[in-house]
């Protein structure tokens, strides 16, 4: 792969360190939005998680003209009909891990069906076109917050794939091989090899 530049569509500091763990060795450069502090917050307006990160992507490739990768990403837990999901991050007022994961843990309380995913959505905009995809991790919410690695609700998430432990107990490359996050990047290179 030949190196390029790609813009992150977030403010988002545990996404852009994940994406650029799993891109070191791309010869991928990846900016932050950061870079472009006349940029506003791109919008999330759309009903799903494909339809944000596309919305994501296409908001900052029209405005520096580079190519854009967007993640939009959240939580489904089925016994709460798919929530938080879209509204993962901004569940409570506070817009805090702290106070979702408390929201979760009390909406979870009693509650025995406890099966639950991750699901990231990617997006790629650039002028040779636009491409989105999902990666997903399957796991159970937790009766309580462990661990201190990772963010948001890691610390209530048991992934299928690491019995006994909490996504926020598993090390960075941990976490990478199992992750929603790292399932979905594995396509990206298939489609940075179409769009770039
Ligand atoms: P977004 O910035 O609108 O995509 O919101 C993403 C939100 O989903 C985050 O603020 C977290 O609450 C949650 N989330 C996404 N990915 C992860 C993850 O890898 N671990 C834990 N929580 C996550």
């Amino acid at each position: 792969m030949s190196p390029s530049r790609l813009v992150l569509a977030s403010n988002n500091a545990h996404k852009l360190e994940e994406i650029g763990r799993m891109l070191a060795s791309s010869g991928v450069e990846l900016l932050p939005l950061s870079a472009f502090p006349e940029l506003p917050e791109p919008p999330e307006t759309a009903p799903d998680f494909e339809g944000n990160a596309l919305q994501k992507a296409r908001f900052v490739f029209e405005r520096t003209g580079l190519p854009a990768l967007a993640d939009d990403s959240g939580l489904e837990v089925d016994a709460l009909g798919g929530a938080p999901g879209v509204y993962s991050k901004r569940w409570t007022p506070e817009v805090s891990a702290e106070a979702n994961n408390a929201k979760l843990r009390r909406e979870m309380s009693g509650v025995h069906e406890r099966s639950a995913r991750f699901v990231c959505a990617l997006a790629l905009v650039s002028e040779r076109g636009e491409r989105a995809w999902r990666g997903t991790v399957e796991g159970q919410i937790a009766q309580e917050q462990r661990g201190e690695q990772g963010f948001g609700y890691d610390p209530m998430f048991l992934p299928e794939r690491a019995p006994g432990k909490t996504m926020a107990q598993l090390s960075p490359a941990e976490k990478d091989a199992i992750s929603h996050r790292g399932q979905a990047l594995e396509t990206l290179p298939a489609a940075i090899e179409a769009l770039l």
